[in-house]
């Protein structure tokens, strides 16, 4: 094991013991999902939280999601393998409505807890380029970083690069819808493919 694979290990054990902490019922605390790929990658995409087959299988976007986001990559010229995958939150945030247990969106208080986990990987990564899925995952890094991208919805900044040099952070950002929000409105998938066939060229401006 190499010095850099080694500090991940070291994290995400950090992670896993903290997480073992916890005994309500608002989380899979059991099974969290770290992150994976390139650890030499310059590009990082951040999802929101692991879902039910994520939990399961022990990995970030697999099933249905997984499916979704290597479609969009496709647009974007890009295979997931090029990348650095993780989430916001490592664990999945789960409802329990009588007997069935669902997803649910992360809490702030939950997005902070585990921001030093977010924080760590964008270190030990350095990445040039951050593509943020959804509100989650933008909140967590506009924290990280003290930015203020100052908008009222996702829709005004989706698609934009921003460059955030900040706090030891130097990247572009780059936010996007969570593919969930998209799939069954076709505008806002409409846009989204647009910002994903943008993303070549805005790669070879910061020279990834
Ligand atoms: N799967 C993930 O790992 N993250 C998401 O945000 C959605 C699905």
């Amino acid at each position: 094991m190499n010095e850099l694979t080694n500090e991940f290990s070291e994290l995400y054990e950090q992670e896993r013991r903290r997480l073992r902490s916890f005994y309500d019922s608002l989380g899979d605390y059991a099974s969290p999902v770290f992150g994976e790929g390139d650890i030499n990658s310059k590009i990082m995409l951040i999802g929101e939280a692991p879902g039910k087959n994520e939990a399961e299988q022990g990995r970030a976007f697999v099933g249905k999601a997984g499916k979704q986001l290597n479609e969009m990559l496709e647009l974007a010229s890009l295979k997931r393998e090029q990348l650095f995958i993780t989430n916001a939150v490592k664990f999945r945030p789960i409802r329990i409505a009588k007997s069935s247990i669902s997803n649910r969106t992360p809490t702030v208080k939950e997005i902070d807890s585990s921001l030093y986990v977010l924080k760590r990987e964008i270190e030990l990564i350095q990445p040039k380029f951050v593509i943020t899925l959804g509100k989650t995952a933008l909140t967590a890094v506009m924290k990280l970083t003290q930015a203020d991208l100052s908008f009222t919805a996702l829709k005004e900044i989706q698609g934009v690069p921003h460059s955030i040099c900040a706090n030891g952070f130097d990247f572009i950002l780059y936010p996007m819808y969570h593919p969930a929000s998209v799939i069954y409105n076709p505008v806002l998938k409409e846009a989204m493919e647009m910002s994903l066939r943008r993303i070549p060229q805005i790669l070879v401006q910061c020279e990834v």
